[in-house]
């Protein structure tokens, strides 16, 4: 069912678990963006809104991930310690929901913003093996979707003024690389028992699928905007999306047999100056 995005907050025992498990949240500068709130020209809050609004679905849709990814390792007979990283990502993932909806809520709540929870899990074709699963969903979420999304990360909190901003960047920029490091991992044990062509034709597609954001990448954001909630300019974003999708996605996956087709992913040249040291 289509509906608005609505979270929810139990407390009781469920939050004190969640804040023993990962502390720290609630230590954030929290008011510090709604203070600074009627000061901002109304549609940077508006964007803001819609940003973090955006931020905190894309997160619940990564624990999702994390949690289908888990599920498929389990039916895989994965190592236990893999399947436990797996399953701890999603709690991440969860801090991640709550921090950006924290950053909504200074600022009036959730843009409007429609979704289909019940298609929030990737999907993978059920007939095939688990291992292949767990394989599929290791490419797609972890060695593409979160490969991704580390540099942008590290790039919007250089960005940040706002120190809430930065503050919440700072916390995800530090939990997010060992989500980019458990599909290698996961290739790595599947070794030998996986159909790289297969999987070679899944990284292609759900690479072309974040192709609009380096193709589309603008500078048409206000700079304080991009100030406020740490978007990158376009030439940034653009050079530090097609270099992760090079040097982090395209050359590891090449390293194990997996020979991603970019020709057709408009990446630039790799000569561009940005390669120049
Ligand atoms: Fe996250
Ligand atoms: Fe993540």
């Amino acid at each position: 069912m289509i509906a608005q995005l609505e979270l929810e907050w139990l407390g009781g025992p469920a939050a004190s678990r969640f804040r023993r498990r990962r502390p720290g949240a609630d230590d954030l500068p929290w008011g510090s963006l709604a203070a600074a709130a009627p000061s901002l020209p109304d549609e940077v809050a508006a964007a803001a809104r819609a940003s973090f609004t955006d931020g905190a679905f894309s997160e619940y849709a990564s624990a999702a991930a994390f949690a289908a990814l888990a599920s498929a390792l389990l039916e895989a007979g994965a190592p236990i310690d893999l399947i436990a990283m797996a399953g701890d990502f999603v709690v991440d993932e969860m801090v991640h929901v709550e921090l950006n909806a924290r950053l909504a809520m200074e600022l009036g709540g959730a843009a409007p913003y429609a979704v289909d929870l019940d298609k929030v899990a990737p999907l993978v074709d059920a007939a095939l093996p688990a291992i292949e699963r767990a394989a599929e969903l290791a490419v797609k979420i972890s060695c593409i979707g979160e490969a991704l999304s580390v540099p942008v990360l590290s790039g919007s909190l250089r960005a940040a003024g706002h120190p809430l901003v930065r503050a919440v960047l700072a916390r995800l920029a530090r939990d997010e690389p060992p989500h980019a490091r458990i599909g290698w991992l996961i290739l790595d044990w599947a070794e030998g028992r996986l159909d790289a062509a297969r999987l070679a034709a899944v990284a292609g597609e759900a690479l072309a699928a974040y192709a609009p954001l380096w193709r589309q990448a603008s500078d048409d954001a206000d700079p304080a905007h991009r100030r406020t909630l740490g978007w990158m300019d376009g030439a940034t974003y653009r050079r530090a999306l097609t270099r992760a999708v090079r040097e982090r996605v395209a050359r590891p996956l090449a390293a194990r047999g997996i020979a991603v087709d970019t020709a057709r992913l408009d990446l630039g040249e790799p000569g561009e100056p940005w390669r120049r040291r």
